[in-house]
């Protein structure tokens, strides 16, 4: 491997096959598995919870940098996060918190603050973490940078099917509208945008459209040897 921090991180788009990649390839190489997504949607959570103005800046970066954080890696169960000591992780994928988390990724006082505990969780190294901005912002010196893509109708086709799998009712017209108003957000956010981690020079880009999970993590794998 190249030299820099003992990190790989996996950008790329929803529904590009990130997670689902990341984590079994966490278990390929017994490394440690964060889904920073995971983070923001825990955010989105506690502020709707609590009622908050998702608008406001100030008042959102005070509550993320109160919150105790514990993020645990469960090669069986999938990674599970625990704000404040407790799991929120059966709540991540409501679609209240997908309708929402978009405002929360926009507060750059909660990307710093979340930002700093990715970082911290990194320290120990031998660690994969996916998300939006994990080798352009968190890590830009993570060792190895993947960008996972695939055209928007299968991105879509594949999260109806896990929204269908985990008892959510969805079409898949509704959830092509999603993704595509979040891929809009997410390539265009003054903070951090995707079109970054896309076009960073350093990146490895991997199209997993019509490719297999177990495809996508042999593809990984050559490239990082
Ligand atoms: O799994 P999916 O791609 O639907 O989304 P996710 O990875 O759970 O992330 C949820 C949202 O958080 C995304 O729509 C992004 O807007 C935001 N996010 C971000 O801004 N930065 C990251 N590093 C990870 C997620």
């Amino acid at each position: 491997m190249v030299a820099g921090v003992d990190v790989i991180a996996i950008d790329g788009p929803a529904g590009a096959g990130k997670s689902t990649v990341a984590r079994k390839l966490a278990a390929r190489l017994g490394w440690r598995y964060v889904d920073s997504g995971a983070m923001y949607r825990a955010a989105t959570v506690v502020a709707l919870d609590r009622g908050i103005d998702l608008g406001d800046d100030d008042t959102l970066g005070r509550l993320v940098s109160a919150l105790e954080w514990r993020l645990v890696s469960d090669e069986k169960e999938g990674p599970r996060v625990f704000v404040d000591g407790r799991d929120v992780t059966p709540r991540l994928r409501e679609p209240a918190v997908t309708a929402n988390v978009g405002r929360i990724a926009d507060s750059p006082q909660v990307r710093d603050v979340l930002r700093a505990v990715q970082r911290r969780e990194g320290q120990a190294g031998r660690l994969i973490m996916d998300g939006r901005d994990i080798g352009t912002f968190v890590f830009p010196d993570a060792k190895r940078k993947f960008y996972l893509d695939a055209s928007v109708q299968e991105r879509a086709r594949r999260r109806l099917n896990d929204l269908l799998a985990s008892g959510y009712e969805a079409s898949f017209e509704a959830v092509l509208a999603d993704i595509r108003r979040r891929d809009a957000a997410d390539e265009s956010r003054p903070v951090a945008p995707l079109k970054q981690a896309r076009e960073a020079p350093d990146v490895r880009r991997v199209d997993t459209t019509g490719r297999t999970v177990e495809q996508v993590i042999d593809k990984l794998v050559e490239l990082l040897e």
